[in-house]
């Protein structure tokens, strides 16, 4: 179980434990997924409800192929096909879908703080699937879980996370998760780019790219998120790409056998080379894999909740 929680709005949160049960679970559901028949009775008769007022198409296909597979009842909700676009507000939309019955809500909203305005009002647990620049939480677990299955560990690993860190929800949900597990997390890129107070969170900052790669184990570069950007935070791409961006020649500062990952959807040429994302040392598939098993993970343990202690009594 997740400590007997109702929501999982981010890894600030939740104990290294907690993740760490998350990580075991994921395991059985991906070895589950590994079988011809993917059906499981873990979610029978629970109703599962994505509700995305951003893009996506891992996180919400995932959420979608992982409640499927657990036998719920799925539905989604994209504020363009819904109420919203007639003015309804998110609190009156999210009590909506909660009146009719919905054990798991599921959203991702531009607004930092959205889910957790709405965890308290509604019955459902509720699953930050990223809001704005704060969290993206089951990103960072399906990249921990990558990491630990390619090392064996995340104990002593230098993860260096490089790029857009400022508008980062992957990046900030990944620093508190790794931390929390005992690896050592530099960031590195345009000090535009980079938020005050990363030093405060456990991280080394550098403010050129390859210093940051130096002896890595893990390379992890983020998109430039130009939709959330102002203006002016660097000259143009092309120069984003020739100074901070990760082609084969910057990657080898990294350890030799430096996995090489990215949340997607990549920016190619800009924040990694094709010839890097498509090398030997890119994970960045089998992160899309692992998300499907990691989400079946989290909303199994959340829908646990309180079920112990009703069998004890
Ligand atoms: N990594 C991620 O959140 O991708 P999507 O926007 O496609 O869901």
């Amino acid at each position: 179980m997740l400590g007997n929680k109702k929501d999982l709005l981010g890894l600030k949160d939740i104990s290294a434990e907690d993740i760490k049960s998350i990580l075991h679970n994921a395991e059985t559901m991906k070895y589950i997924l590994s079988q011809k028949n993917k059906k499981t009775p873990h979610l029978q008769g629970r109703s599962v409800v994505t509700l995305f007022y951003e893009n996506s198409t891992r996180t919400r296909l995932s959420f979608e192929l992982a409640s499927k597979y657990m036998s719920a009842n799925s539905a989604n909700i994209a504020a363009s096909g819904s109420s919203v676009a007639k003015g309804e507000t998110l609190i009156d939309t999210a009590k909506t879908i909660d009146a009719m019955g919905t054990d798991i809500l599921i959203m991702r909203h531009s607004m930092s703080g959205a889910p957790h305005l709405i965890a308290p009002l509604v019955k459902a647990s509720v699953i930050n699937a990223g809001d704005g620049m704060n969290e993206h939480p089951t990103q960072a677990l399906l990249d921990i879980f990558t990491i630990r299955e390619k090392k064996g560990r995340i104990e002593g690993l230098k993860v260096a996370i490089v790029g857009d860190i400022y508008h980062s929800r992957v990046a900030r949900s990944n620093i508190y998760g790794l931390t929390k597990l005992g690896a050592e997390v530099c960031v590195g890129g345009p000090s535009t780019l980079i938020p005050e107070g990363m030093e405060q969170m456990g991280v080394k900052v550098f403010k050129s790219v390859h210093e940051a790669l130096i002896d890595a184990d893990v390379v992890m570069a983020l998109r430039i998120q130009l939709e959330r950007q102002k203006k002016g935070l660097f000259p143009s791409v092309r120069e984003y790409s020739r100074f901070f961006g990760v082609d084969e020649k910057r990657l080898k500062f990294a350890k030799p056998d430096a996995l090489v990952m990215h949340p997607g959807p990549v920016n190619r040429g800009v924040e990694f080379s094709s010839s890097v994302v498509d090398g030997d040392q890119s994970v960045i598939n089998e992160q899309v894999t692992n998300g499907v098993a990691v989400r079946m993970a989290v909303m199994y343990l959340l829908s646990r909740r309180g079920q112990v202690n009703e069998n004890s009594n």
